[in-house]
């Protein structure tokens, strides 16, 4: 059987994050055949810059981020929304993976974003965003993955339809194929 690894780039920092938690609960549930990996670190690594961005050396936060997600079959970002927009954390690890121009580490990987926030919206226009950041950056982006889930009335952690629809974005980010998807 294929093993398939997603690698998860949470985009809130805080320490009761729900949309941290999400990501937990999905890789403690990952399926048979799937691991997942949250990224941690990202708060620690700088503001891109292309001044320390130098083919010799650039800051080991920053290699370690671009390794772990060049070294897994898919890219899941779970994330709140701020002020309309993704929150500067995913943003700024998405310049980090979108160099080297035309090599960055998000290259070709198949990307998919969910997360929640306490409106009706539920990060809508955060994910519209980070997807189509990750696919300037080169990520072939999953559309149909995208879970912009509301909180306002329900406790996301434990709601059973909102796992189902979280568990199968997560399914439906593995399964997809690039040969099938370009053709
Ligand atoms: C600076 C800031 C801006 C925010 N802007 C939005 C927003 O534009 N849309 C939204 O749905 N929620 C917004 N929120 C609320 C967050 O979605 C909410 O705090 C969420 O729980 C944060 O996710 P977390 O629990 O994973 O940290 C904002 C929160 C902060 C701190």
């Amino acid at each position: 059987m294929t093993h398939t690894t997603i690698a998860v780039l949470v985009g809130s920092l805080r320490t009761d994050s729900v949309n941290r938690k999400l990501a937990e609960v999905l890789r403690d549930q990952a399926p048979d055949g799937v691991s997942i990996e949250i990224i941690d670190g990202l708060g620690e690594v700088p503001f891109y810059n292309q001044d320390v961005d130098t083919a010799t050396d650039i800051p080991a936060s920053a290699a370690r981020l671009r390794e772990q997600v060049a070294s897994a079959d898919r890219v899941l970002a779970v994330t709140p929304e701020y002020n309309g927009r993704m929150p500067a954390v995913l943003s700024n690890a998405i310049d980090w993976l979108s160099r080297p121009y035309g090599a960055g580490a998000l290259v070709g990987k198949p990307f998919g974003v969910v997360g929640a926030t306490p409106t009706p919206y539920g990060g809508k226009w955060a994910h519209a965003e980070a997807v189509r950041s990750a696919g300037i950056a080169g990520a072939t982006v999953v559309e149909d993955v995208t879970v912009s889930q509301s909180a306002l009335e329900v406790d996301v952690l434990t709601d059973p339809e909102v796992q189902a629809r979280l568990a199968r974005a997560v399914e439906v980010l593995v399964e997809f194929d690039r040969e099938t998807a370009a053709a």
